[in-house]
């Protein structure tokens, strides 16, 4: 039943589903940003709209952040029982890109940087916020089997973007 729930089982259920929500916008971005050329006139809707797409990914992980600050807040042990020191080393530095990226998601910032460091920015930022989400659910698969249906589609739309970025793959 509903009332069941502890406040801190109510808060890891919304950390994770913030995770998921995350992951789904997440992955548009990914995959949006190697095919904007390819696929401009069929996915047209997704390319103009790929900030936006990408700051609702800050916002989901901000609510993310607040959940587990909430869930430290209220349960330190329990906090440090599911986030590990490894999580927050590397979701700390995930976050860095996170902010870095929403930051310069604007005409302004590309002009002041530069479209060249800009752009290595926000690769740099992707693919290490891909690994992040690789990394947290790949090792999972071992005891949950549904934990394929997002490490597969992961997989599938790295190789794509790989496929497409050396030219080996024209859509
Ligand atoms: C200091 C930074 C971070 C902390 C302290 C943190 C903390 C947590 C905690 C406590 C959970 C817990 C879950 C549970 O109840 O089992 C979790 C899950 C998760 N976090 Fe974070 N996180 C951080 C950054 C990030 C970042 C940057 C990402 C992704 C880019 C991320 C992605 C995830 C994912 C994918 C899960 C698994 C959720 C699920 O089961 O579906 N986290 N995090």
């Amino acid at each position: 039943m509903l009332t069941d729930f502890t406040l801190q089982e109510a808060v890891r259920l919304g950390i994770r589903v913030t995770a998921r929500i995350s992951l789904i916008l997440f992955s548009i971005a990914f995959i949006t940003s190697s095919l904007r050329f390819t696929l401009k006139n069929k996915f047209s809707f997704w390319m103009k709209n790929r900030r936006t797409v990408g700051l609702s990914f800050a916002f989901s992980h901000l609510i993310h952040g607040i959940l587990f600050a909430t869930l430290y807040t209220v349960d330190p042990e329990l906090f440090y029982q599911v986030a590990k020191p490894t999580t927050i080393i590397f979701g700390g530095l995930g976050y860095v890109f996170i902010l870095a990226m929403a930051m310069t998601s604007n005409n302004f910032s590309i002009q002041k940087l530069g479209i060249k460091r800009w752009r290595t920015l926000h690769t740099i930022g992707m693919y290490y916020l891909w690994f992040i989400f690789f990394a947290s659910y790949a090792p999972r698969v071992a005891g949950n089997l549904y934990f394929l249906f997002l490490v597969v589609p992961m997989l599938a739309i790295l190789v794509l973007k790989i496929l497409v970025k050396t030219k080996r793959l024209a859509l």
